[in-house]
């Protein structure tokens, strides 16, 4: 089918919400984006106007190319407006009961082959599908952020979901130019669950203190530095938390806590609690770890290779462990796995690749050190790493 024949309509204006609809409207659809804030439907109309016009400048967009995704967009005043859709994304506040409410009236609106999706990164999808009497046609279709600029889109299918449903979708993301992978309905999906030892690890090792490693803002770099110079990541964990803002990633982590029944490998740390707390959120505040004010001192890592690998060796296994466990419970492929997290959080290698090359029986020494220190149920090994470590 031809992209202007599929049409799409967009619940929410936000951040996700306008990206999305501008990704789409690149494809070629038509696009009808509501929200129940004219305020915030007028706020995405000028900022797409602008974001275009700085594409059009770097020479990215025509002219003419530029004006044909501004008209491709309406933006509209009622949920009624999205009623001719093919699929609609739901991109609102991350809110159960008040996504519920829009899928329940977004069910009696659309034809009965309209897909519905949502866009929540922490919701389960079978909860949001609860609400509608049909729930073969409700999906998640996971997005980053910015939608415009990150490939992955993770598509997740509920219980109820038709996988015949879920095909034409993956092609469809690819069309959008967009690197699709499917995962289970599971909490943090797959870039968001793999990921937590990246920060969580990393607090710990912060809040021990480790011999060399002082209390304070040079813990922080030292911990970035080993990350990003000895790994390879692009940003250390503490620069990448403050970047996000540590409420948004602390609401992940106790999100995807809570879901996992408390399961310690998930625990959040009453560090970052408190930097959120007292509104040190990163840069957007201007303090996190660091401090971003003008002509703020620069804190200085204790740039010592031994403990640089000591600590790439913890926060690694732990991550590894993760994304061997989330093949073990059948999440996702490895294939999904490795793209989800080279793409979705540009990690510099798939970390069952990673796993391979450091030697799977390294990783499990490794857990099982930390399991023989601290004794607690956060540093079990995942019985396919102990599987493939005995084949390694
Ligand atoms: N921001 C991110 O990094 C990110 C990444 C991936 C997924 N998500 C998910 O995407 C969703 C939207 O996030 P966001 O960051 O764009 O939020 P946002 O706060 O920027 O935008 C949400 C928009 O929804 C509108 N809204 C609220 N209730 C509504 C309703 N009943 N009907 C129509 N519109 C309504 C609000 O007016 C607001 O404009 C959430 O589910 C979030 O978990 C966010």
């Amino acid at each position: 089918m031809a992209s202007e024949s599929i049409k799409i309509g967009i619940v929410g204006a936000g951040a996700m919400g306008a990206g999305i609809a501008q990704v789409a409207a690149t494809a070629g659809h038509l696009v009808n984006v509501f929200d129940t804030s004219k305020e915030a439907l007028a706020i995405a109309r000028k900022s797409l106007k602008k974001l275009l016009s700085r594409l059009v400048e770097k020479k990215r967009l025509t002219d003419s190319e530029s004006g044909h995704i501004f008209d491709r967009i309406v933006w509209v005043s009622t949920l009624k407006d999205l009623a001719g859709s093919n699929l609609v994304i739901e991109a609102i506040i991350e809110n159960l009961e008040i996504k519920k409410k829009v899928f329940s009236e977004l069910e009696s609106l659309v034809n009965k082959d309209c897909i519905l999706a949502s866009n929540t990164s922490s919701l389960s999808i079978a909860a949001i599908s609860s609400a509608c009497s049909n729930k073969s046609r409700v999906m998640g279709i996971h997005f980053f952020n910015p939608a415009p600029l990150m490939p992955l889109v993770e598509i997740i299918p509920a219980i109820g979901t038709d996988n015949k449903l879920v095909d034409p979708i993956v092609e469809l993301m690819k069309k959008w130019g967009k690197t699709p992978v499917r995962v289970k309905d599971t909490p943090g999906f797959i870039v968001n669950r793999i990921a937590r030892p990246f920060y969580g690890e990393a607090l710990r090792i912060y809040e021990e203190g480790w011999e060399g490693i002082e209390e304070g803002v040079v813990g922080f770099a030292t911990i970035d530095w080993a990350m990003r110079e000895i790994a390879g990541f692009k940003m250390g964990p503490f620069e990448l938390m403050d970047y996000i803002g540590n409420d948004v990633n602390f609401a992940v982590t106790e999100s995807v806590f809570t879901a996992f029944f408390y399961d310690p490998r998930y625990r959040p740390s009453i560090t970052q609690k408190r930097y959120s707390e007292s509104g040190w959120l990163g840069r957007k505040s201007l303090r996190g770890y660091y401090d971003y004010s003008e002509n703020a001192d620069q804190s200085n890592p204790v740039k010592d290779e031994k403990m640089g690998i000591k600590i790439v060796n913890r926060i690694l296994s732990m991550l590894i462990n993760e994304a061997v466990d989330a093949v073990y419970l059948r999440i996702a492929s490895i294939d999904d796995i490795e793209l989800a997290m080279t793409q979705g959080v540009n990690y510099p290698k798939g970390l069952l690749a990673w796993g391979k090359e450091l030697g799977y029986d390294k990783v499990l020494e490794q857990i099982n050190y930390l399991h023989r220190i601290y004794n607690e149920d956060r540093y079990r090994p995942s019985p396919l790493l102990v599987k493939w470590a005995k084949e390694s």
